[in-house]
């Protein structure tokens, strides 16, 4: 089997290049080790930045988004006792947008199913060859046989435990890692938001975010132990706790209900560098990690893909290597304005077990300067609704 872009993982950072890609007539087989289902099944953040939902109609991919997605102009935070809301368009002139990753990924497989550009799922066994020459391969194991795909370049989308960052020699890739002491507990429930915007709440007893998929329909958090597991956490536990710390006014008005996913992960800061290595080249969690405060993953993926979906088009439109050359450079800088931030947004609202007097006090005082002042309102909008492109 032959192609131009050989991609490696189906979530939305593998379907999305691959639909840009198609969209320019640029070949691409996506290599996937899992089934459909199971992509669909994971559930993760789902606040999009105007420049994600821009790549997603460039792709041609949003037209239900464009009809279910709620458009958030603000985003709150509760603080000792205290709320705030930052009001995005006003302090930054964008809005962010609320649709879930699955329905994203949801609407990427639908995309490329109709356009009969193959998708291989299920494959096991998947080895990256001669990635620093100029007619790399791909082998995998499909439906019992092993098969070779002969292409130019390697697009690694396969995520953070994927083939594709293990495939480059240790010696040339730099690794910064940052593991916090804490993990989110996530609840999915079919029960109306008691609350307009997303509420960010700093408490006590740890981190909350109130969020939603729809009119109907909640994703909640919580702060929790690393060591905790989601059998601890019966329903009942879930929302006395979410409630005692998002606020007394949003617990006194919310109803809880059915929970219909529970799941715990942990909270990471990770970034590979550089993203390309020969002809390999990364893009979203396979070469970097955020925790999910101030929900980056899903957009930084989207960049990165836009940024390569760009340079593999001047490749293939002007025979021109500079885009190619440029790319982990050009991805990086986002990646760690990214980085940056939610590694604030984190230390700013979770309790940290070893937090120490000094750092105690800090922490306070950091949250009282940004309920006073606007200065800080307005960096922190303008980083939730993403930087430029
Ligand atoms: N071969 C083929 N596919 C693989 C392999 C492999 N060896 N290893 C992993 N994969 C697949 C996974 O099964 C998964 O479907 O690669 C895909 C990677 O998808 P994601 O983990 O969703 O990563 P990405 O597409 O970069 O999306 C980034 O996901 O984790 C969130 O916060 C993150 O929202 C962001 C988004
Ligand atoms: C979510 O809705 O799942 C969500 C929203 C915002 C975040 C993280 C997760 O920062």
């Amino acid at each position: 089997m032959r192609t131009q872009v050989a991609i490696i993982g189906a979530g939305p950072a593998g379907l999305l290049l691959g639909q840009l890609l198609h969209k320019a007539g640029i070949e691409a087989v996506i290599l996937e080790q899992r089934t459909p289902e199971y992509v669909l099944g994971r559930i993760r953040a789902g606040v999009l930045e105007q420049g994600t939902v821009d790549i997603l109609d460039l792709a041609g991919v949003a037209e239900r988004l464009h009809s279910q997605a709620l458009i958030h102009g603000g985003v709150e935070l509760a603080a000792n006792g205290q709320r705030l809301r930052i009001p995005l368009t006003d302090l930054a002139g964008k809005a962010v947008t609320v649709y879930g990753q699955t329905e994203v990924t949801r609407d990427l497989m639908d995309a490329r199913a109709a356009s009969g550009a193959p998708t291989i799922y299920e494959v096991e066994s998947v080895e990256l060859h001669d990635v620093t020459a100029a007619r790399p391969g791909v082998t995998f194991v499909h439906e019992g046989s092993k098969q070779r795909l002969d292409c130019d370049f390697i697009a690694g989308c396969d995520g953070y435990h994927g083939v594709s960052r293990r495939s480059i020699p240790a010696e040339a890739l730099s690794v910064f890692e940052r593991s916090y002491p804490f993990g989110w507990l996530g609840v999915l429930a079919d029960v109306p938001p008691a609350w307009d915007e997303l509420i960010y709440a700093d408490s006590e007893r740890g981190f909350a975010l109130a969020s939603m998929r729809s009119a109907t329909r909640v994703r909640c958090y919580v702060q929790c132990s690393l060591d905790d597991k989601v059998e601890q956490w019966s329903d009942e536990r879930f929302w006395n706790e979410f409630q005692q710390r998002i606020g007394a006014d949003v617990a006194a008005r919310m109803v809880t209900g059915n929970v219909l996913e529970k799941s715990i992960a942990p909270l990471r800061s990770f970034v590979a560098e550089p993203m390309r290595y020969g002809q390999l080249f990364l893009a979203g969690d396979a070469a970097h990690i955020v925790p999910p405060t101030g929900a980056k993953g899903l957009n930084l993926a989207a960049s990165d893909v836009f940024y390569l979906y760009e340079s593999f088009n001047s490749y293939y439109k002007n025979g021109s290597r500079a885009a190619l050359d440029q790319y982990s450079q050009r991805a990086l800088r986002r990646v760690w304005q990214s980085v940056r931030f939610s590694w604030w947004m984190t230390s700013l609202l979770h309790r940290f077990p070893d937090e120490d007097p000094f750092c105690g006090r800090i922490h306070g005082s950091e949250l009282e300067y940004l309920f006073n002042s606007s200065a800080a309102q307005r960096a922190l909008a303008e980083n939730y609704v993403g930087l430029p492109l």
